[in-house]
């Protein structure tokens, strides 16, 4: 078995198992005899030519750990690096060629890139540039194209489905309508899936666009039934038939600028408007990336981890480890980084749900 020296990266935003996979990658390399360089903070470590050697110690006890000890940006774009001056200016600089050197100082055999659609769509033009890179699919939002799952996604719907199922006691006692507003960007998985594990009653995804008065009708109609709480589920990118999204915020240095939110509070207000129901909504946000990552989110890191230094040996660079129906699968980071992987009209879920009589909004 030959000794590697590989080197490590985690990009975007946070997800549970970043660890589970630093772990895997890690252990599997030091138990052969080989080394492992951490790059910090994802992109911006390799064009700041920030790295350290990771120790046994560094990746002992960290399987359980959310976050990431590497550190992570969902900002750094080596081809499109943005560079803050005075009064908060920003000027952007072409930076790949320095992350390439950075990457050939290290005298690594390869570089395992950890992160969601925009980390693999950078590691793809630097493996088309000469880095030798394994990706590995992590987000909680599930729309990385080329694999049915991704680390974190199981995390994301039990918090989720944790906050459906705690503010359906205040729905209840108090006969109000509950908005529980879920990640995801432009993908429904967090919201689809919760929402059917919560036992939603309307379930709002980007994928279907809504119409109020059909959200409204269905909490009517429970109303008269005698069913005098509901309970909404909506992810964070849907919108109205022939409206926008919700924008929380832009982030200016960000490769994709637009951070999503709110959408939750502005149906509050229509919700309440138009049935005269008391109508509350909570945010989830942040707290569905946070703290330890479930069992089945763990194994998965650790599985991909390892199969991510397979694909070293094998030589298979510039592909992604992607899941398809239970096997691994090679995905040419081309194919990733040329979009999203969204909530099919068809999917059974929605279908299955529809069947019990959840709304859609549609
Ligand atoms: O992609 C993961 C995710 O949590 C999305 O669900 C969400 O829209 C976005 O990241 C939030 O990013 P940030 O942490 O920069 O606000």
């Amino acid at each position: 078995m030959k000794k590697r020296r590989i080197a490590i990266l985690t990009g975007g935003g946070d997800c549970p198992g970043l660890n589970a996979v630093i772990r895997a990658v890690a252990k599997k390399a030091m138990g052969e005899g080989g080394e492992v360089i951490g790059i910090e903070d994802g992109f911006e470590g390799l064009v700041k030519n920030r790295v350290k050697k990771l120790q046994n110690s560094d990746v002992s006890g960290i399987l359980t750990m959310g976050g990431t000890i590497l550190g992570t940006s969902n900002i750094a774009n080596p081809y499109h690096y943005a560079i803050e001056g005075k009064g908060c200016k920003l000027t952007f600089r072409d930076y790949h060629k320095k992350a390439i050197n950075n990457f050939k100082k290290m005298k690594a055999d390869a570089l395992v890139a950890i992160g969601g659609d925009g980390t693999l769509s950078m590691a793809y033009r630097l493996f088309e540039d000469g880095i030798p890179i394994v990706g590995v699919p992590k987000t909680i939002d599930n729309d990385i194209v080329g694999t049915d799952i991704t680390f974190g996604f199981d995390t994301a719907v039990s918090i989720a489905t944790e906050g459906i199922d705690r503010v359906h006691t205040t729905a209840q006692s108090h006969h109000r309508v509950m908005i529980v507003e879920v990640m995801g960007r432009t993908a429904g998985w967090i919201a689809l899936h919760s929402g059917v594990a919560g036992g939603g009653d309307i379930i709002l995804i980007p994928e279907i666009p809504y119409d109020i008065n059909i959200v409204v009708k269905k909490i009517k109609e429970r109303h008269s039934k005698g069913k005098k709480f509901s309970i909404v589920v909506v992810a964070e990118g849907a919108r109205p038939e022939g409206g926008d999204v919700v924008v929380q915020r832009i982030v200016k240095a960000s490769t994709e600028a637009v951070r999503l939110g709110g959408i939750g509070f502005v149906l509050g207000d229509q919700i309440e408007k138009l049935t005269c129901i008391e109508t509350r909504a909570v945010v989830l946000g942040h707290l569905q990336r946070g703290g330890s990552p479930t069992p089945f989110d763990r194994v998965l890191a650790t599985q991909l981890g390892s199969k991510a230094m397979d694909f070293i040996d094998e030589g298979a660079f510039g592909y992604m480890v992607g899941i398809k129906q239970n096997d691994f699968t090679r995905v040419s980071l081309r194919d990733v980084a040329n979009g999203k992987r969204l909530v099919p009209h068809d999917n059974y879920l929605v279908q299955a749900a529809r069947s019990l009589g959840t709304c859609f909004g549609d």
